[in-house]
């Protein structure tokens, strides 16, 4: 679906808004965007989880002639095998059993446009080589389809892992890593552009105030103070997060420490005098659960996944522990 031009100037304005800069190094990074949006040039972009690999993406878009056409993002992660075809290529009607009728794939639906490969790393070995010869010419046959389709359309991909360890143990392509990184761009973490977190949670602020239709409140100097001295695991989404918390549950017209969910301060606590070992272990337990729920945005299965516990065991020490959100 085509976008008109003045809906693509909004959206256009609303990206470059919304994306806080506020210093040097995120301002470098959006004049080399201004450089290469405008050119058919595969990017890749890297960064922690949560430092704004997507908003970027999108923008880089949105200022790309193809800003009138779709941006589509696909999660690498999640499919293998012939659903990962399916998911990018689509299928006949009847090329297997349940395909009641025809499906474009990723690729056909971003033509002309911008296809986004999210979690790039994530891309199963077993569908790397299939993947970089469609990337070659955009050629490639729906599942169960005879005709060659073609589509021209504009690679981003990005990814959290540092793809070049990952070539040395054989679980990404090397040849992939140059098609598909022609334009490198990282995003630094949080904790390494804290100036720009004050204005980020202003920001934060005025977009929530939009969206839950509540006067937005001040916010005192200690708690950017806070804020100013936390390591952020979960960048830019973690600060999104706590400020979302915060502003639906308070209800005075100023946010100080006092505000901030127990499970935050906890980060501030002093460490225990005693060296009792069950107490360290339930300190240290306590302290990577509430990090990984938080950089998660308290999403127990996949925190569970990044802790290598089951969540039967997440939730069997969220309870031991006297963890809940607050
Ligand atoms: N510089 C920024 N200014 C304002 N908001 C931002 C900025 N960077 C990221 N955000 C916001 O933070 C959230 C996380 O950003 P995004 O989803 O783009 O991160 P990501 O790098 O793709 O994360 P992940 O690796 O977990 O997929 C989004 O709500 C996004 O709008
Ligand atoms: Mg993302």
């Amino acid at each position: 679906m085509k976008l008109q031009s003045s809906n693509i100037k909004f959206l256009r304005d609303a990206a470059i808004q919304e994306f806080v800069l506020e210093c040097s190094s995120m301002h470098s990074i959006m004049k080399a965007v201004n450089q290469v949006a405008g050119f058919d040039v595969n990017v890749l972009i890297t960064g922690e989880s949560g430092t704004g690999k997507e908003l970027l993406a999108k923008i880089i878009h949105l200022l790309s002639p193809r800003a009138v056409n779709p941006f589509v993002p696909v999660n690498c992660g999640v499919l293998s095998g012939m659903m990962f075809e399916d998911k990018l290529f689509g299928h006949e009607k009847g090329a297997f059993t349940g395909a009641i009728r025809r499906k474009k794939g990723c690729f056909e639906m971003a033509h002309q446009g911008t296809l986004f490969l999210d979690e790039i790393s994530e891309l199963p070995v077993e569908n790397q080589v299939d993947f970089l010869r469609v990337l070659e010419d955009f050629r490639f046959r729906r599942i169960g389809g005879e005709k060659q389709i073609r589509v021209m359309i504009r690679l981003i991909s990005a990814t959290n892992k540092n793809l070049k360890s990952l070539i040395k143990v054989d679980s990404f392509r090397e040849d992939l890593f140059y098609r598909i990184q022609v334009v490198p761009i990282h995003l630094p973490p949080l904790r390494k552009r804290r100036e720009a977190i004050p204005k980020m949670v202003d920001q934060f602020l005025n977009q929530m105030a939009a969206k839950y239709k509540k006067p937005k409140p001040s916010v005192t100097s200690e708690l950017i103070n806070i804020f100013l001295r936390y390591d952020w695991p979960g960048n830019v989404r973690e600060l999104k997060n706590i400020i979302e918390r915060v502003f639906i549950v308070n209800d005075k017209n100023v946010i100080s420490p006092s505000s901030l969910p127990s499970d935050f301060l906890w980060h501030f606590q002093e460490p225990p005098q005693m060296m009792d070992l069950a107490q360290v272990r339930k300190t240290a337990e306590t302290k990577a659960i509430l990090e990984v729920l938080n950089r998660t945005g308290w999403d127990k299965e996949k925190a569970a996944r990044i802790l290598n516990i089951s969540p039967r065991t997440l939730r069997y020490k969220l309870l031991k522990f006297n963890i809940k959100i607050s």
